[in-house]
């Protein structure tokens, strides 16, 4: 079996993941900053180990700003319903995935409008079209890092740097870059960062968070919901000071125990290597790609401006067909259709139908990618053939 799914979630995991949440379910298993006795002050340590880890990762001070949600659409939500105010405006990629444009909508529902900046028709964002499109009242802009549809890596950093400029705060979607993409919160000139756990992290499903840079005050973002913290449990007002602010409830602290070992691999490991080998793989299935008489690939960026995700299309073969013949016939595995992100599709060109996408992952091989390119290259052929 091939696995090129890792967009949706990464797999496998290193195994010290696994070993880390079975450690925590078996030896220490009590709930983290409340209870005192020694196991609860041990789950703790484990938490905070994961804080410290994503800190390092994106390069932050005070691992307090590091902030766990049950994965980044919670993060993104958290930022996107509560910081804006009702008649404040956002700017916003034409890349962005379902989980940032739904709250949007929401917003829009509540008084805060949006813009989607206009891309060229193969995803690149030229970061001036911030200067025309902001307007009295924007306060924030909101940036994929890297599309979860085609694997292109927006200019963060000179956007960010005109975002700042220009008075706004900037809020960077990394679901798809944290771990192949080196990040500094400070030297990137980013407020908000929201991120997976479960991707490039190489921790379980359930686990994500965000970052607010020094310049956020965090009495400024409302969260998303309140409750018990283990912190001054005197009051029924919910805490302002962080963490506790954005995590009310028991948190999922088996989960962050696999983070905290998942993202301790990336570290060792470096983002580099792991990103020098994914560019290895996805240059390697997109020249065999582009060879196939009949597949198209879409927005596809250079070398240094990309993930490891690509997309592409057949001619005469249904996205959805093409990734259940390559499961069923090849047992490759990857994902068709929209992705959850119809306005990057949109931005594209390839909306309603989507796209076959084929995200390979820091365990793939080139062999596989080899035998993934062979496979697409037989339904075409089949394609072909039966067009007579
Ligand atoms: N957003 C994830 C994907 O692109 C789930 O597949």
């Amino acid at each position: 079996m091939i696995y090129l799914d890792n967009a949706a979630t990464s797999w496998p995991k290193p195994p010290q993941v696994a070993l880390a949440m079975q450690r925590f379910l078996t030896e220490v298993g009590a709930t983290p900053g409340r209870s005192g006795h020694r196991l609860s002050i041990e789950a703790g340590r484990i938490v905070l180990e994961a804080r410290e880890a994503i800190a390092e990762l994106f390069s932050v001070r005070d691992p307090l700003r590091v902030a766990f949600t049950a994965n980044a659409t919670e993060a993104l939500n958290t930022v996107l319903l509560g910081f804006p105010v009702p008649g404040e405006h956002v700017l916003v990629s034409g890349l962005e995935h379902n989980s940032v444009m739904r709250p949007l909508t929401e917003l829009h529902r509540r008084g805060t409008d949006h813009t989607v900046l206009p891309h060229a028709g193969d995803g690149t964002l030229d970061p001036d079209e911030i200067r025309k499109a902001v307007r009295p009242g924007t306060v924030l802009l909101v940036l994929n890092h890297g599309s979860n549809v085609s694997g292109r890596v927006l200019p963060v950093r000179e956007a960010g740097r005109i975002a700042r400029e220009l008075g706004l705060y900037v809020l960077v979607d990394a679901a798809q870059t944290a771990g192949c993409i080196p990040i500094d919160l400070e030297r990137d000139g980013l407020d908000f960062l929201a991120f997976t756990g479960h991707k490039g992290l190489y921790g379980p499903q359930g686990t994500g968070g965000f970052v607010l840079s020094e310049r956020v005050d965090p009495r400024h973002v409302r969260p998303l919901m309140t409750g018990g913290t283990g912190s001054r449990s005197e009051h029924t007002v919910h805490p302002d000071f962080l963490p506790d602010r954005f995590e009310a409830g028991t948190p999922n602290s088996v989960g962050l125990a696999g983070l905290a070992a998942g993202v301790r691999f990336v570290l060792e490991k470096g983002v580099d290597e792991i990103r020098r080998h994914e560019e290895m793989l996805v240059a390697r299935l997109a020249a065999g790609l582009a060879d196939i008489d009949g597949v198209t690939l879409h927005g596809m960026a250079r070398p240094g401006e990309r993930t490891c995700t690509l997309s592409f299309c057949m001619r005469g073969i249904a996205t959805s067909d093409v990734a259940l013949r390559l499961d069923e016939e090849f047992a490759v595995l990857a994902r068709a259709g929209l992705q959850c992100a119809p306005l990057a599709h949109r931005t594209l060109a390839t909306f309603p139908e989507g796209t076959v996408r084929f995200s390979p992952g820091f365990f793939n091989t080139s062999e596989e990618m080899d035998a993934a390119v062979k496979a697409v290259a037989t339904l075409a052929a089949a394609a072909r053939r039966s067009a007579g």
